[in-house]
């Protein structure tokens, strides 16, 4: 499939060009839409961004207007060193003067990761209002498996239609994972794929070579957001 790959000599080159092109955006949606909403990933690659972020721009990113989202997240306590939020807290959050309202992080703590998925929902809703929203940047990572958000290969998550978030049986651990669905993730503004790494170069490759995207049985293929989709890459793993 055709992809737009912004190819970097290494992570922080490629960190650095991703947090300039998200400057380029927040600049954007505030102009017109006087707020911008970025839906962040999870795992190991984005934490140098967001510390990144919080170092370059800590003080000069209009905070009071930018709201913090995710589009998955483990089904862990916030302060579980798994936890997507935590790791974000740590890196970004904690680090910059973001008000504490524009932070939206899913309700781990509720008693069952379909109510946790059902709360995150309302909250996008009491957000965002009735219609499914796109925010001004999603954020989404790869696995190795093709995987991508919490959205898995063969999930039932990704012939949802209705829900907007929906928790979901991992393959990996930890397996109670929230994410949102292609309901919203197919509406992003746009759609920054951030991956790295020598291990990530088989599954790009995989995709590259996907003649039928929308019916690919990589997520992170058939996952079609209508916005504008950059793949940005360190040379380890674009090859
Ligand atoms: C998560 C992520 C997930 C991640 C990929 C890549 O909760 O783990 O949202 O989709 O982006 O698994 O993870 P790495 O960056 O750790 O390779």
């Amino acid at each position: 499939m055709k992809m737009d790959e912004h190819v970097y000599s290494d992570l922080a080159k490629l960190n650095a060009g991703v947090l300039e092109e998200i400057h380029r955006v927040i600049e954007d949606a505030l102009s017109k839409r006087r707020k911008f909403t970025i839906a962040l990933s999870g795992g190991h690659t984005p934490s140098q961004l967001y510390a990144l972020w919080a170092e370059k721009h800590g003080t000069d990113t209009p905070w009071d207007s930018v709201h913090l989202f995710w589009g998955d997240e483990r089904y862990v306590p916030k302060d579980d060193p798994q936890s997507n939020y935590r790791m974000a807290r740590e890196s970004l959050i904690s680090r910059v003067p973001i008000p504490a309202g524009n932070v939206h992080p899913f309700r781990t703590e509720l008693p069952t990761p379909e109510e946790a998925a059902a709360d995150y929902e309302a909250e996008l809703r009491k957000f965002f209002g009735d219609e499914p929203p796109a925010f001004d940047v999603q954020l989404l990572g790869l696995g190795e498996e093709g995987h991508t958000a919490s959205l898995f290969p063969g999930s039932p998550a990704l012939n949802e239609k209705q829900r907007w978030a929906m928790s979901v049986t991992a393959p990996v651990q930890p397996p109670r994972r929230l994410t949102l669905t292609p309901v919203l993730l197919n509406r992003g503004r746009n759609t920054f794929f951030l991956v790295a790494g020598g291990k990530k170069r088989e599954i790009l490759q995989k995709l590259r070579d996907e003649q039928n995207p929308e019916s690919s049985e990589y997520p992170a293929a058939s996952l079609q957001p209508g916005g504008r989709i950059i793949w940005y890459l360190d040379k380890a793993a674009a090859g």
